[in-house]
């Protein structure tokens, strides 16, 4: 797999330190949003519901959950983007069937990168028709375009050069999720 990489964009340590940070973030702002709807003390409060966009926030998922000592569940999306010409909903292609018990939830909506910022904002439309109470977004990675930075996320890892990166979830081809540290691929690996 090293023979692949150009260089080490964000190294292992450095995601980790960041996801603590994120994690005490969002739960924190769920904790107070949750708190100030929930009054009673006496049963349980509504959960936060973290729907992430598989497959690429796989492992930012496991790591950002471990941190947030919340009363949570999971809803898994599988979208695929295509890098169509068109800027259009047809460039998604969901895999799953949404979740439909989301009136009234409290959702944390996941993915690993901001690109051209369809699949997010399709995505976050798609789940608004079902009237969440909350709905805030959180990406890891955030390319330093226009496309990506024109897109609305409460939570932003790191924001990066326009360079295709992988590891960390992130994939060429679906190869290199396994990747512990964020890359850059060489070129000659990607055809
Ligand atoms: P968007 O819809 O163009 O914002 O793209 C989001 C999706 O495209 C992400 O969830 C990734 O799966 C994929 N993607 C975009 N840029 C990269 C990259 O640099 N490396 C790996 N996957 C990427
Ligand atoms: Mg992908």
């Amino acid at each position: 797999m090293d023979l692949h990489i150009d260089k080490v964009l964000i190294d292992r340590n450095t995601i980790a330190q960041r996801v603590k940070k994120l994690a005490e973030q969002i739960n924190s702002d769920f904790t107070n949003i949750i708190n100030s709807e929930f009054h009673t003390n006496n049963t349980t409060p509504p959960p936060l519901i973290i729907i992430p966009i598989m497959t690429g926030s796989i492992v930012f998922l496991a790591d950002l959950m471990r941190q947030l000592p919340i009363f949570m569940r999971i809803r898994i999306i599988s979208a695929s983007s295509y890098t169509g010409n068109s800027t259009t909903n047809q460039n998604i292609k969901l895999n799953t069937p949404l979740p439909d018990d989301l009136e009234n939830a409290h959702i944390l909506l996941l993915d690993d990168i901001l690109d051209s910022g369809q699949t997010l904002t399709v995505i976050r439309q798609l789940l608004e028709q079902q009237q969440p109470a909350t709905i805030k977004t959180c990406v890891l990675l955030r390319k330093r375009i226009p496309s990506a930075m024109a897109v609305h996320a409460d939570y932003v890892g790191f924001d990066i050069d326009d360079n295709f990166v992988i590891g960390y979830g992130l994939d060429y081809n679906d190869f290199y999720r396994n990747l512990p540290d964020i890359a850059i691929l060489k070129p000659e690996a990607m055809h």
